[in-house]
C-alpha cells in the first residue's frame, strides 16, 4: 500500500505547497476547487458551521481549523484571531460544548514567524474565549523548526488553560521523548504521523519506521494519565489504539480517534457505531492551498484524480 511517506512525488508536492506562484495559478483553476471541496468544508464560516452541524448530528465530535499559515503580517494574524472568536460565537447556536466542540490553531497563522510572543498572546485570546464558550483548543504541529517554540508556547498557556491540547508528529525522532514528558494528568496529545517535508537528521524517512514510532508513542500516551487523541486513518494504528487502551485498562471515553474531513467517512461512522469517540478535523477558509497540497502529497490516488480531471478538461 502506498502511504504517507513512500510517495515518490511527496517532496516535490510539499515544496510546491510553499510556492506563492503555484498557489496563485492553482487557486484560479475551477477544477482545483472541485477537489478542494472534498477536503475543505467551505470558504465561509456559515459553510463550516453547516458541516459541523451535520457531523454532530451523526454522533461525531469536531475540531474546526480556520485555514492559514506562515503569516508575516500582524494584521492578518489579528484577523485570524477574529475569525476564531466569531466561529466560537456561532458554535453557541449548536447546542453543544466540550468534548464535542474544539478548534485547532496553527501558531504560524497567529504570528509565530514574526514574534513568538505575538503568537502566544493571540493564542491566549482564543483560549480565553474558548474557555468561556466551553470549547476545547488544540495547537497544530508544523515543520520541525517550529517545534521547540510551539511546545514552549503550549507549556506556558497550559499554566492558565490546562486542557489546551497539542499535536505531536510520530515521524520526528524526538517525539517519543516528548510523549513521555507530556503524557501527564489532563494532557491532551493528538498523535499524528506528520505531514511536512523533514530531513533525515530529525525525522524517520521510511513508512515502516514512522509506523513503528507511532506505535511506540501511542503506547506511551495510552499508558499515561492524559487523554490521547489518535489522529490517523491507518487501520494498523486504529487497531493498535484499541489494543493499547484495553491493555492500559482505559475506559472508552478516556481517548478518541480523529480523522480529517472527507477522508474515510465510512470508517469514522463505523467507530462511532462501535461506541468510540471520533473527532473530525474540519478546515475552512480561503487559504486552503497549503493544506490541500499536503493532502495530495499524502496519497498518490488523490494526485492522480486531480491530474486526470485536468487532462479530461483540456
Ligand atoms: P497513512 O498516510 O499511512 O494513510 C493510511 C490510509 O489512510 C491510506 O492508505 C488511505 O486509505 C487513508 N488516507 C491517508 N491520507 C489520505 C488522504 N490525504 N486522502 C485520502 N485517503 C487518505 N500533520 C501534521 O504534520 N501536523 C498536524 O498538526 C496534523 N494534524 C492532524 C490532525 C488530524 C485530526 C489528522 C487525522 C491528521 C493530522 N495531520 C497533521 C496529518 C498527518 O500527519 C498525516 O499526514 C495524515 O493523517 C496521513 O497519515 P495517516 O496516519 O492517516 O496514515
Amino acid at each position: 500500500m502506498t502511504t504517507v511517506l513512500n510517495n515518490p512525488l511527496r517532496p516535490a508536492l510539499l515544496a510546491a505547497a510553499r510556492s506563492p506562484r503555484l498557489e496563485a495559478t492553482m487557486s484560479k483553476m475551477r477544477i482545483t476547487r472541485q477537489l478542494v471541496d472534498r477536503f475543505v468544508a467551505g470558504e465561509s464560516e456559515p459553510e463550516a458551521v453547516a458541516a459541523v452541524r451535520g457531523l454532530l448530528d451523526s454522533g461525531r465530535f469536531v475540531s474546526v481549523d480556520y485555514l492559514g499559515e506562515d503569516t508575516t503580517d500582524a494584521a492578518l494574524a489579528a484577523a485570524t484571531v477574529d475569525a476564531y472568536l466569531s466561529l466560537m460565537q456561532s458554535y453557541s447556536t449548536l447546542g453543544a460544548r466540550t468534548p464535542a466542540l474544539e478548534v485547532s490553531l496553527k501558531l504560524s497563522a497567529l504570528g509565530q514567524g514574526i514574534d513568538r510572543d505575538l503568537a502566544l498572546e493571540n493564542a491566549r485570546t482564543i483560549c480565553a474565549a474558548a474557555e468561556h464558550a466551553g470549547v476545547w483548543v488544540t495547537v497544530d504541529a508544523e515543520d520541525h523548526t517550529t517545534t521547540d517554540s510551539t511546545l514552549s508556547i503550549v507549556r506556558e498557556l497550559r499554566e492558565d488553560y490546562p486542557d489546551l491540547g497539542t499535536v505531536l508528529q510520530a515521524y520526528l525522532k524526538r517525539t517519543e521523548a516528548d510523549c513521555r514528558a507530556m503524557a501527564g494528568p489532563r494532557s491532551r496529545i493528538r498523535l499524528c504521523k506528520g505531514a511536512y517535508n523533514e530531513p533525515a537528521s530529525v525525522a524517520f524517512q521510511k513508512p515502516a519506521d514512522v509506523s513503528d514510532s507511532y506505535l511506540r508513542c501511542l503506547r506511551v500516551l495510552m499508558e499515561g494519565d492524559g487523554y490521547p487523541m489518535v489522529a490517523s486513518h491507518d487501520p494498523e494504528m486504529i487497531d493498535a489504539a484499541d489494543r493499547f487502551a484495553l491493555a492500559a485498562g482505559r475506559a472508552v471515553d478516556t481517548y478518541e480517534y480523529q480523522m480529517l474531513y472527507g477522508i474515510r467517512d465510512g470508517e469514522q461512522k463505523r467507530l462511532v457505531a462501535d461506541g468510540k469517540n471520533v473527532r473530525v478535523y474540519v478546515p475552512y477558509g480561503n487559504q486552503w492551498y497549503g493544506y490541500f497540497m499536503r493532502r495530495l502529497a499524502e496519497r498518490p490516488a488523490n494526485l492522480m484524480f486531480f491530474v486526470r480531471s485536468l487532462v479530461s478538461r483540456s
